[in-house]
């Protein structure tokens, strides 16, 4: 018998932190769900990188235990697919460490995200903020993950966590034996993302202040008709995929498109000539739908602690058994005697 040949692996991260929002859904958690018929598939939530930031220890709890019952009522099944807590998983913090002594601080002070994160929180700019980056490099080179699922916001940071995995091999590793595998983003088309209803040249944010701007995935029906009621539209009355001049029009469409699986030729078609009020409703009703069952789902399984406490224990032993293979071999190649 010849060894089944290892899968290609998919890994992906989310802060418990804001609400998870239509965005979210429609632009990342319902793609990754096929992806596990192909993949190795790990999907955590990144804890550790949320306290960069202050967070209310009681509201961080909670946030945890409903983003991992939103990731498996989205369709992510435990059986399926590792679904953990990153804090579980102590190979994080021990791969980081080995990882910052091989970056350099001027790569870590070009990040855009620690620029607009530091300018934000001029009176708690830690060095996790700063160092952001290299744990998010851990996460990613412990699975030996080939496609990282991330918003184009996080490119930098990929192309960060291949220079160093290259750095690193170069320093240990041989031609046919790298130590780290070098992961590619999967960054979904324009058209796959969902943008804010109040500004759609922005992505729809889990975390933005504007409370219409976002439709949450826990929003009851009718605050989500009226998010998409009021959603700013464009000048004229033509409705038209175009990005850059109807923003706000293409945002409807896509998101139309997303949750009934219409192509935006049919909703030309349908909807043009019959004002942007027609689009809104149908809009509306499409992503109630939508969510409807995805939210009957949630309640059962945020009313089953228990049980998803036995979802995350099993996703931490599964994660920590290749995790600790991959820093086990890293101790190796630096010449840390074998524990
Ligand atoms: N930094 C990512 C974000 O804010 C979250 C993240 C942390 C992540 N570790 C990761 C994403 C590993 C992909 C892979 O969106």
């Amino acid at each position: 018998m010849t060894a089944a040949k290892p899968r290609p692996v998919v890994l992906s991260g989310i802060q418990p932190s804001g609400r998870l929002t239509l965005g979210n859904y429609l632009g990342a958690i319902k793609n990754w769900v096929p992806l596990a018929d192909t993949h190795d598939c790990y999907y955590m939530l990144v804890d550790l990188h949320a306290i960069t930031v202050r967070q209310d220890p009681k509201v961080l709890r909670e946030r945890c235990f409903e983003f991992i019952a939103l990731y498996v009522a989205c369709g992510l099944d435990p059986s399926r697919n590792v679904l953990f807590v990153q804090s579980h998983v102590p190979a994080h913090a021990r791969l980081s460490w080995v990882l910052n002594c091989y970056t350099q601080m001027g790569e870590l002070s070009r990040m855009t995200q620690f620029k607009d994160k530091s300018a934000k929180n001029v009176d708690n700019i830690n060095a996790g903020l700063f160092d952001y980056p290299v744990l998010m490099a851990a996460d990613i080179l412990l699975y030996d993950a080939t496609g990282v699922p991330v918003g184009d916001d996080q490119k930098q940071h990929l192309e960060l966590t291949r220079d160093v995995a290259i750095r690193f091999n170069n320093a240990h590793g041989t031609k046919d034996r790298p130590v780290f595998i070098v992961p590619e983003p999967m960054i979904p088309p324009v058209g796959a993302r969902i943008m804010g209803l109040q500004d759609p040249t922005a992505k729809m944010s889990k975390s933005g202040d504007a409370e219409t701007d976002a439709i949450y995935l826990l929003d009851p029906p009718d605050t989500i008709t009226r998010k998409l009621k009021r959603a700013v539209t464009d000048l004229g009355n033509e409705v038209r995929y175009d990005v850059k001049d109807k923003p706000g029009v293409s945002n409807l469409m896509s998101i139309l498109a997303a949750t009934t699986g219409q192509t935006l030729e049919q909703i030309v078609e349908t909807y043009n000539g019959q004002g942007y009020g027609k689009l809104k409703g149908a809009a509306a009703e499409a992503v109630v739908e939508c969510l409807r069952p995805v939210q009957a789902r949630y309640a059962e399984l945020r009313g089953d602690e228990p049980g998803l406490m036995r979802v995350l224990r099993d996703g931490a032993q599964r994660a920590s058994q290749k995790a600790d293979a991959t820093l086990m071999r890293v101790h190796e190649a630096l010449g840390f005697i074998p524990q």
